[in-house]
């Protein structure tokens, strides 16, 4: 165990989707390394590990994606009353460059055969498993002191084409990666008025759901 690491309820308490904060630098390689693993130990329907990581390095590539989601972000904005426009309009919503890597996770429904324990009457269980691995990428980062910025401004199509997706298996995030400076308190879209975190009681029920 490496002192400086973070326990599990520390990392989540520290967990941000960080977009501002990169510095520039490149993860280093066995950091990034360690952090795949803890992914790749995530839980999964069947034991059908149905992710893949696309790491993504390359200056051109990470640019010519956050040009795509710029354009994705305008549109978005483009469709809001002038209300919530005016209070978008600060919220950044990506640090894809600045991060120095993108880590494309991918969901493929065939891993497994045709058989899955356990995913006949949830068929969605498959992709549950496949964000189970984001969550603990995301955690084993913030272990790391590594920021981790999820981004779901794009079109399936176009990010497929760029890292070369094959048919049958799915982007499911573009997640930006790199060194902070610093992990914000409190989640952007709170900071910037857009949308509170609800009180955990509203979120528990007891016996039945309830009305
Ligand atoms: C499925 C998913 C998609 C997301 N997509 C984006 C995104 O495109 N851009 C962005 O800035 N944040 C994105 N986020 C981050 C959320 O805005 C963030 O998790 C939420 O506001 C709570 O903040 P926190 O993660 O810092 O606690 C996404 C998060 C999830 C789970």
């Amino acid at each position: 165990m490496c002192a400086d690491r973070l326990s599990v309820y520390d990392a989540i308490r520290l967990r941000r989707d960080v977009r501002a904060e990169f510095t520039g630098d490149v993860v280093d390689d066995a950091v990034l390394w360690r952090i795949l693993d803890a992914a790749h130990r995530a839980p999964s329907v069947g034991n059908s590990q149905p992710w893949d990581f696309v790491v993504v390095q390359d200056p051109a590539t990470l640019r010519r994606f956050a040009g795509h989601v710029a354009d994705k972000r305008r549109e978005f904005r483009d469709g809001l009353p002038p209300d919530r426009a005016e209070v978008f309009a600060p919220i950044k919503i990506e640090g894809i460059v600045e991060s120095g890597t993108g880590i494309v996770v991918t969901h493929d429904d065939a891993r497994g055969g045709p058989h899955v324990l356990g995913r006949a009457t949830v068929p969605e269980t498959g992709v549950y498993s496949t964000v189970l691995a984001i969550q603990n990428l995301w955690l084993a980062a913030t272990a790391e002191r590594i920021g981790v910025g999820w981004v779901s401004f794009y079109d399936e199509g176009f990010l497929r084409e760029l890292v070369g997706i094959p048919e049958g298996v799915r982007p499911v995030a573009w997640l930006c990666l790199g060194p902070v400076e610093e992990f914000q308190r409190v989640p952007d879209l709170e900071r910037f008025g857009w949308r509170e975190r609800r009180p955990l009681e509203a979120a528990v029920h007891r016996e039945t759901f309830g009305a």
